[in-house]
């Protein structure tokens, strides 16, 4: 569907350049209302008439709006596209586009970031310092964690997960994996990573690194159970999707020392974040900001934005999660 002659593709949210330049060259821009909520009707509403929509990871693009008349493609700005019904996508003949790849270091290295924060506490050392608190050396202040030479357990060893491994051998740390799809026997060697089975992974880890993406066989995939299996010294560390984490089981888990902290990147029902983990020193929360370095956050524009003018001109997207849509 068109205006004038061109075709009309609706921007989500803004994202960073050079991505609005190469949507403009491509179709005529129409950016969503600021203040209209996040809803799949006012979506569908939004997106009459548009062969595109440049989603994020909080909008729902369900069966409403995939059954909008003349939708070619949903082009989500991120690696994930749980927020995507892919199936219905694809009952309409919608293209569904992601951005793989460039966000996998600076995912990696935030994981990494957050498993050292909570390690050694770095968090509350900071606030206890800042608010005067210090009042000199003593020898059992702040004890945390060994990760030099820990034992590190990735659940999900995709291009994120490896990255993990890979940051993990600087510390000699030995890394034990899970992943339903064995790494090749040349990847194992090379990050030093041993496949086990999720139970043995959990008994045996200090740190817990999950890097797989939220499907329903991964909901929920570490809850009481899981918890109770934990070493009392582990920390767990999320930066994939919320919903992997049941994370009320999770608070009482840490009411009840069943594991040292958690790393916390992503939460259930984003933006809130369940109030037993607030108010809780041996957690350190982030507010979804895993891929967020000034180069990653515009590479995924500028991807996004091509899957997206690729898709408009007629042409197979490069990075379509749905490929038997377009020959
Ligand atoms: C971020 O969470 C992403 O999926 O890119």
């Amino acid at each position: 569907m068109s205006t004038g002659g061109r075709p009309r593709v609706l921007l989500m949210h803004p994202i960073l350049d050079p991505g609005p330049a190469i949507l403009a060259e491509a179709a005529e821009v129409l950016a969503y209302p600021p203040n209209r909520p996040l809803d799949e009707a006012s979506i569908r509403q939004a997106a009459e008439g548009c062969v595109g929509i440049v989603s994020q990871l909080m909008d729902p693009i369900r069966e409403t709006v995939l059954s909008t008349p003349g939708l070619k493609c949903v082009s989500n700005v991120a690696v994930g596209f749980d927020n995507v019904d892919v199936a219905a996508a694809t009952s309409h003949k919608v293209m569904v586009t992601n951005t793989p790849g460039v966000l996998d270091d600076s995912t990696a290295d935030f994981a990494f970031t957050l498993l050292m924060a909570t390690a050694r506490r770095i968090v509350e050392a900071d606030s206890f310092t800042r608010s005067g608190r210090f009042r000199g050396w003593a020898i059992d202040m702040m004890l945390g964690q060994d990760i030099f030479g820990a034992t590190l357990g990735i659940v999900g060893v995709g291009r994120i997960g490896r990255g993990v491994a890979h940051r993990a051998k600087g510390f000699n740390m030995r890394v034990l994996y899970y992943d339903p799809q064995p790494l090749p026997r040349e990847a194992e060697e090379q990050l030093g990573a041993t496949r086990v089975d999720l139970g043995r992974l959990i008994a045996e880890s200090d740190f817990i690194s999950i890097h797989v993406p939220l499907t329903q066989e991964t909901h929920h995939l570490f809850s009481t159970q899981q918890f109770n299996q934990m070493k009392r010294n582990a920390v767990l560390v999320n930066t994939s999707r919320g919903p992997v984490v049941d994370e009320a089981a999770l608070v009482e888990a840490l009411k009840g020392r069943k594991l040292a902290g958690a790393g916390l990147d992503v939460y259930e029902r984003e933006p809130a974040v369940h109030p037993g983990l607030t108010p809780m020193p041996n957690v350190v929360l982030a507010p979804h900001i895993a891929s967020a370095t000034v180069r990653t956050r515009s590479e995924m524009s500028a991807m996004a934005a091509r899957n997206m003018a690729t898709a408009v001109r007629g042409g197979r997207p490069p990075n379509l999660v749905n490929p038997e849509v377009k020959k």
